[in-house]
């Protein structure tokens, strides 16, 4: 039973945005522990590239390279790799950050950030939910951030669409807790990866993507609603959500931002 072992393993788990960074280490992860492995990213050539090293490690995997912004290619992706094996665990993990720009988001930028990390992931995750809610098991796991917690200058709609990931996964949790289904928020802080590497200011308990695959994956086991971490950042993102924005403003308005 997923929940109730001590270190329960997943049969089958879809990873979005295995092509790089968390999704990857996500998708090392549970290839060395032996579930099937539905992956999807937008590069092909990189998905591959995870795919066979998740081969190389035992797994049996499914690669498909798409667009989380289209509705349909989600559905059929999803109806695929649920009609070879039930999914058991969904990581609903593919996003972007602006990373180009002045300091901050372009309009453009900003339209590609909410589409992608709101409207895109809604699309992945809404095929899975039906399935699994026909079953009355699986589970959900939705790719926020510590940024989810304040709105940072220099990254507004990329903060906004964090946080609507955040109250969204919280409220579903509630909403499908008493259907069979568990949901759960993950909330990172600085992980080393592409996102990440654009970025030339200090990036305090920067961590490899590998650790936070692990942390991230004891978590969902241990069916936790937030996973949050590293503790000292958590612990300040969170202060400065509760804190009075008055206080507040002034000093995020010093912080470095993504160039
Ligand atoms: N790194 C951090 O410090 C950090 C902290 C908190 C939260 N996060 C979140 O963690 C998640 C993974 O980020 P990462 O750091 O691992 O960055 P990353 O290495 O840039 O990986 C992002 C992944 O998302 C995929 N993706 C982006 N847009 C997509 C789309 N429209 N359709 C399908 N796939 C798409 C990318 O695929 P392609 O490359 O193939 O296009 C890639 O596989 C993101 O949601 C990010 O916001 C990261």
């Amino acid at each position: 039973m997923l929940f109730r072992d001590k270190h329960p393993v997943p049969g089958h788990v879809m990873i979005t945005g295995a092509s790089s960074g968390l999704g990857a280490a996500l998708a090392e992860y549970y290839a060395e522990r032996g579930s099937h492995l539905s992956l999807s990213g937008r590069s092909k050539a990189r998905l591959d590239g995870v795919a066979q090293s998740c081969r190389n490690k035992g797994a049996d995997v499914r690669a498909t390279p798409l667009d989380i912004c289209s509705r349909e290619d989600c559905e059929d992706w999803v109806r695929q790799a649920d009609d070879w094996k039930p999914l058991e665990l969904m990581i609903a993990n593919a996003g972007i950050s602006a990373g180009t720009g002045n300091g901050g988001e372009t309009e453009e930028q900003t339209h590609q950030i909410l589409e992608t990390n709101c409207r895109g992931l809604v699309n992945s995750v809404m095929p899975a939910l039906e399935r699994m809610k026909s079953r009355g098991k699986g589970q959900i796991a939705l790719m926020s951030s510590l940024a989810a917690f304040r709105g940072f200058p220099g990254a507004p709609a990329y903060c906004g669409s964090k946080a609507m990931v955040r109250i969204w996964g919280e409220a579903l949790r509630g909403e499908l807790a008493p259907q069979g289904l568990a949901v759960n928020v993950i909330c990172p802080g600085y992980v080393r990866t592409p996102m990440t590497d654009v970025n030339d200011f200090p990036m305090p308990f920067l961590m490899s993507a590998e650790k936070a695959a692990g942390i991230i994956a004891r978590g969902l086991a241990g069916n936790r609603a937030r996973i949050a971490f590293p503790f000292p950042t958590y612990f300040a993102a969170w202060m400065l959500g509760v804190l009075p924005v008055g206080l507040t403003d002034s000093l995020l308005a010093r912080l470095p931002r993504k160039a």
